[in-house]
């Protein structure tokens, strides 16, 4: 694995594996790499030549009360990880080599950022966007990965390929999930002994709202009632937010159309720990 970090020498190594007609599948992350971080490597390394890892903590996406200088970080270990999983270049530049100079622009993301937890976090998403779009541009990848836990960060993505015409695919890797259903999260840990065992009615939840849509529940405002009702039942935790949108547009949605792609997402504030999670189905076919 060949450790880089200068744009320059990234763009030289790449022109020179796609002239070899490589295609090279690319993980962007902010690194303390964890098991959503290595099942991206895992499916980047099956499907593609060349593997690119990026960790960049990029500023750009912290807001004014969010802690950019305590996010962890933990280099060594991430390389010894990144090396285990067969990546082949990590790309690791310093906050100064991707923002030499004076920023002229900043991609403005207009769409699907207002709901969900974008709604509480503005300008977020458009910090994402500027980066994600550098770090196309240094890296030129076929294919992208992104883990659907986050699955707002996915749509904005998404946009951003169509709207840009970029020609990458993207990749939408599923939520790892514990045993019994818990998406894993680092935040599991502030999680007390009872809470870890009520936690999983988090995802029963969203399996029974895709099983009301897809009985033929019409009345969305109806199912999200039910929905938080039996959370609140079930784990005496606050529902922040229950929505149900179409998928990646983040719609609202008055009655599900045919072959419509439907997002039930969640955010629950247990005593320490916020845990986010969200089941997207087609309306159809199911998942
Ligand atoms: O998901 C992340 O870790 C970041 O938002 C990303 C996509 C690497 C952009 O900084």
């Amino acid at each position: 694995m060949e450790i880089i970090k200068k744009i320059k020498d990234m763009q030289h190594v790449i022109k020179i594996e796609k002239q070899k007609g490589k295609k090279v599948g690319f993980v962007p992350t902010m690194g303390f790499l964890h098991e959503g971080h290595q099942t991206l490597l895992k499916e980047a390394r099956d499907n593609n030549d060349i593997v690119v890892l990026s960790i960049f903590v990029n500023p750009l996406q912290f807001g004014p009360n969010e802690d950019f200088d305590a996010y962890p970080r933990d280099c060594i270990r991430d390389e010894g990880i990144a090396k285990n999983l067969g990546v082949d270049y990590l790309f690791y530049p310093s906050v100064d080599e991707m923002y030499k100079g004076e920023r002229t622009t900043l991609i403005k993301v207009e769409k699907r950022v207002d709901v969900l937890c974008g709604k509480h976090r503005p300008g977020h998403f458009d910090g994402v966007a500027t980066v994600v779009m550098k770090l196309f541009q240094i890296v030129s990848p076929d294919r992208a990965y992104f883990g659907m836990k986050d699955a707002q960060q996915v749509a904005v993505i998404d946009g951003l390929i169509n709207d840009y015409h970029l020609p990458i695919e993207l990749v939408r890797v599923d939520t790892v999930r514990e045993e019994d259903g818990l998406a894993k999260s680092s935040r599991n840990v502030y999680l007390s002994e009872k809470e870890r065992e009520k936690a999983p009615y988090l995802y029963k939840a969203l399996i029974l709202g895709k099983e009301k849509v897809l009985e033929g529940q019409k009345d969305f405002l109806k199912v999200k009632k039910d929905l938080e009702e039996y959370i609140t039942l079930h784990t005496g935790a606050h529902v922040e937010y229950l929505e149900i949108y179409a998928y990646p547009t983040l719609q609202e949605l008055q009655a599900p159309m045919e072959d419509q792609n439907i997002i039930i997402a969640l955010a629950v504030k247990f005593s320490k720990a916020r845990l986010i999670d969200n089941i997207v189905f087609s309306y159809n076919k199911g998942e």
